[in-house]
């Protein structure tokens, strides 16, 4: 599996396999409470990803493409990135249900919490998650995020304001990297699959996955995710 940047070009798999997982998503997904969240043309697409891409430029957003055997298979995004002294950010995701329980998202999981802090110098990362969505606790439990707490009312998903929990890990709490974490405990095939560590494109625009020395210097605002937006359509 991989993680590269959201591209324009990925608009007609994004949509086929949106709309064939529209009953998969829709209790999960966050929602503007003005707009439907599936619709058959690529203006919802375009909106976003050109949303996702100017933030990404400010250095406030993360927005990758879950591939699985060089193919579309969902998003996973890390927004609501604040600096000073913070230095935090919140993961969002998604996986087609086709590809479903093969610890695919885990998989990314790690390697864009690793990205986070140990290229763009990121300290803590949440997820916030609806009691209810078991395989998403799942998900980040396997990984040892901590659960802190409750958020009443926190999204807006599925028509209503939903409260979420609060779950979140810090670099201090893995100082490995998840990644290394994840494969020894995790027999995972995908986690443990020879190829990951050469094609997620994690940074892309050229720059490979790798591991800053902690005693890096690490810039402020990131340089690093600015590449992955030039050049691309
Ligand atoms: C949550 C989600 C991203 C997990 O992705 P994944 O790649 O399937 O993750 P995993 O393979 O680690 O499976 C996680 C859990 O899903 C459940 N699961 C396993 N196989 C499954 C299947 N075929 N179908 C549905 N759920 C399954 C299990 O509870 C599993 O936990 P386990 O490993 O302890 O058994 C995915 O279920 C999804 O996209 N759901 C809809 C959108 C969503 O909820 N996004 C997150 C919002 S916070």
């Amino acid at each position: 599996m991989g993680l590269r940047p959201l591209r324009i070009r990925d608009a007609v798999a994004w949509r086929e396999v949106r709309l064939r997982n529209a009953d998969w998503l829709r209790p999960w997904e966050p929602t503007n409470p003005e707009a439907p969240l599936f619709r058959t043309g690529l203006g919802p697409y375009l909106a976003m990803t050109n949303t996702l891409r100017r933030e990404a430029r400010h250095g406030s957003a993360l927005p990758w493409v879950v591939t699985y055997e060089g193919r579309f298979a969902g998003q996973l995004t890390v927004g609501t990135i604040v600096w000073g002294s913070a230095r935090a950010g919140q993961v969002g995701y998604w996986v087609d249900e086709a590809l479903a329980g093969r610890g695919i998202t885990p998989t990314a999981l790690a390697l864009a919490v690793d990205y986070c802090f140990f290229v763009v110098g990121l300290h803590r990362i949440e997820a916030n998650i609806r009691p209810e969505n078991v395989a998403s606790r799942r998900v980040v439990e396997k990984l040892g995020f901590r659960e802190e707490g409750i958020r009443r009312r926190h999204l807006h998903i599925n028509g209503a304001w939903r409260d979420h929990l609060c779950y979140a890990v810090t670099v201090e709490d893995a100082p490995e990297g998840l990644m290394a974490r994840w494969r020894r405990a995790a027999g995972s095939p995908v986690a443990n699959a020879p190829d990951w560590a050469v094609s997620p494109e994690v940074a892309s625009g050229g720059v490979p996955y790798r591991a800053v020395p902690r005693s890096a210097k690490v810039t402020h605002p990131p340089e690093v995710p600015r590449p992955m937006w030039t050049g691309d359509g």
